[in-house]
């Protein structure tokens, strides 16, 4: 079944507004195609009933099912590896080292997904030689899609997901085996805070924050929405903060407040002094 050109601008000004979402013009199969299959699990005959749905009714769970099926949600255990690297050998020490009085450090993993990119930052933390006693180590978690953060909380990844990214020595050590499934241990989960967040809504309070991975979401926006984003992430980072995005993505010409940093083979975003 065709979605028709009307119905197609409504979707692509509807996951703009909403989630910041940028839908190309020639991306019209991949919109058919995500939401095929709310149109059969819902009942609608055609997308034209889906979409009118959508504009008639307030904003609710069938408008977040639509944002959520139109999200692209690849990740896996320590992506890219550099950038876990340059976190555990250059950045927590430097930060460390920084904090030393106050003992407090703040991550947050914005656009999240599953959770595999923030239980690799806390499995890093906890593999430090550092001896974090009286320390406050708080690791956020967020995605705008409340069906990947239940996953996330859940910590329960099939093997799969296990075999993309996660060493074994860790594996054996952080989780355990539960029905063909592999769980993180408690020490694990609970030092990440997982939350809904929407990036282009307004965002919960939160501390000033040392190190903000965002990787692989900017991509989806535009220029403008990364724009407002890293408006925001400016008033949240630390001056001593770190910022690291996603392969291809950078704030180079388009946010003239941060300047990049080589750190060993990741290239970082700092507030410029
Ligand atoms: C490709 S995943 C990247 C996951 C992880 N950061 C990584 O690099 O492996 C992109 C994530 O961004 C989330 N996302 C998309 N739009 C968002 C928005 N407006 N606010 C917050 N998260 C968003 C999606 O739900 C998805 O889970």
């Amino acid at each position: 079944m065709n979605i028709i050109c009307e119905d197609f601008n409504y979707i692509q000004y509807f996951l703009k507004e909403k989630a910041g979402i940028a839908i190309e013009e020639d991306k019209r199969y991949l919109v058919e195609s995500r939401l095929s299959p709310i149109l059969k699990n819902e009942g609608f005959s055609n997308y034209k009933d889906l979409i009118l749905k959508l504009k008639l009714e307030r904003f609710g769970d069938f408008h977040q099912k639509v944002i959520e099926a139109m999200t692209t949600n690849e990740t896996s255990f320590f992506r890219d590896s550099h950038p876990f690297e340059s976190f555990k050998n250059i950045i927590i020490p430097e930060l460390i080292e920084k904090k030393k009085l106050e003992r407090g450090l703040n991550i947050w993993s914005a656009a999240c997904s599953t959770g595999q990119e923030a239980y690799s930052l806390a499995m890093i933390i906890n593999e430090l030689s550092h001896n974090f006693y009286q320390w406050d180590i708080k690791i956020y978690a967020s995605d705008i899609s409340k069906e990947v953060i239940e996953k996330a909380e859940k910590g329960l990844y099939n093997q799969i997901e296990i075999n993309r990214g996660m060493p074994i020595s860790m594996l054996s050590k952080y989780f355990r085996n539960e029905n063909d499934h592999w769980k993180i241990k408690d020490e694990i989960k609970k030092m990440v805070n997982f939350m809904q967040v929407n990036l282009v809504c307004q965002w919960p309070d939160m501390p000033k924050q040392d190190v903000i991975f965002l990787r692989h979401v900017l991509i989806y926006f535009d220029l403008h929405t990364r724009r407002e984003i890293f408006d925001k992430i400016k008033k949240i980072l630390n001056p001593d903060g770190y910022l690291i995005l996603g392969v291809g993505e950078t704030t180079n010409n388009i946010h003239d407040s941060f300047e990049s940093v080589h750190i060993d083979k990741t290239i970082c975003y700092r507030i410029k002094q």
